[in-house]
C-alpha cells in the first residue's frame, strides 16, 4: 500500500482473529490466508497480520503464504526486536508497523514511544528502509511522537485510535470528542511534517466515519471487529459493509480511485 493518493482511504483488513481461532483448536481452520483472498475480493487493498512473539495469532508460516497467495500488499505489524527484524528481511513484505508488544497484554494497548525508543529503534527503522520495506510506527496521536517518528526517518505512522473508539463504546462523549480531535490534529500536523498517516485499532461501523472523514488519512487497519461480525453477515459482507461506511465517510472517494488502485 504505498503512494498517498490524496482522496482516497484504504482499508488494511487484519486477519489475525483468524488466526486466532485456527489456534484455538491447533488445526488449519479457519485458514487466514483463506480469509485474506476473500478480503482481496470484497474490496479490501491490503493485509494486515500481527506476528507476535508467543505466535498466538499468525505463526511464521502463515506469512510467506500470505504473501505468495494473495495479491495484496502484506502489511506485518512486528515489535522491534532482533527475531521479528530478521523474519522481515527473510520475507519482504510491503511494509512494517512497528508496534510495542507486551507478552501479557491481550491486544496492542497504547502506541509505541517512538521519541524515548529512538536508539533502540533507529537500526531497525534503517535495516528495514535498506531493505525497501515501508515502515510505519503505530504510535498515539501526539506531536512528540509525530516528530519522533521523522527524526527515526519512518515515512509512515499509524494513529491508535483504540482511545476513541473506548470513549465512544462507553458514550463518554466528551472524551470521545476530544479524542477525536487529538486524532484529527494528529493527522494534520503529521502530514505537514512528511509523514503518510495510517489509523486504526478498534473501529467498528458505528465508529468508523468520523475517523474515516479526515482527508490527511491514507489508510485504515481494521480487524477484530471485521472478523466478528462476520460469524453474523460473513466476512465477505462485513468488510464490504466497512468499506461502503469509509466511501461514505469520504463523500464517495471511491468514486475517484484511480484504474491502477482498482
Ligand atoms: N493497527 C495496529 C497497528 C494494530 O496493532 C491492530 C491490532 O492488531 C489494528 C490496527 C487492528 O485493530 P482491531 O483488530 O482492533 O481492528
Amino acid at each position: 500500500m504505498s503512494g498517498n493518493e490524496p482522496g482516497y482511504l484504504r482499508l488494511g483488513v487484519n486477519i489475525d482473529h483468524v488466526a486466532t481461532i485456527r489456534n484455538a483448536r491447533g488445526g488449519e481452520h479457519p485458514d487466514p490466508v483463506r480469509a485474506a483472498k476473500l478480503s482481496a475480493a470484497a474490496g479490501a487493498e491490503g493485509i494486515t497480520a500481527h506476528l507476535r512473539e508467543d505466535r498466538r495469532h499468525i505463526r511464521d508460516g502463515d506469512i510467506a503464504r500470505l504473501k505468495d497467495e494473495v495479491g495484496l500488499p502484506l502489511n506485518l505489524e512486528m515489535a522491534a526486536t532482533p527475531e521479528m527484524l530478521s523474519i522481515a528481511l527473510r520475507h519482504q513484505p510491503h511494509a512494517c508497523c512497528i508496534v510495542p508488544e507486551r507478552r501479557e497484554e491481550v491486544t496492542t494497548e497504547g502506541g509505541l514511544d517512538a521519541a524515548g525508543l529512538h536508539n533502540h529503534l533507529k537500526p531497525i527503522v534503517d535495516r528495514l528502509r535498506e531493505a525497501d520495506i515501508r515502515v510505519s510506527l503505530f504510535i498515539n496521536a501526539d506531536r512528540r511522537q509525530l516528530e519522533a517518528a521523522v527524526s527515526l526517518g519512518a515515512p509512515v505512522v499509524e494513529l491508535h485510535t483504540g482511545a476513541y473508539c473506548e470513549a465512544a463504546f462507553a458514550r463518554e462523549n466528551a472524551k470521545r470528542d476530544a479524542e477525536l480531535a487529538r486524532l484529527a490534529k494528529a493527522a494534520r500536523d503529521g502530514v505537514a511534517l512528511g509523514l503518510e498517516v495510517h489509523a486504526g485499532h478498534g473501529l467498528t461501523f458505528d465508529t468508523v466515519a468520523p475517523v474515516a472523514a479526515m482527508p490527511e488519512l491514507a489508510e485504515l487497519n481494521i480487524g477484530h471487529f471485521l472478523i466478528g461480525e462476520a460469524i453474523f453477515i460473513g466476512l465477505e459482507a462485513s468488510i464490504r459493509k466497512m468499506r461502503a461506511a469509509m466511501d461514505e465517510a469520504r463523500g464517495g472517494a471511491r468514486a475517484t480511485k484511480t484504474k491502477d488502485q482498482a
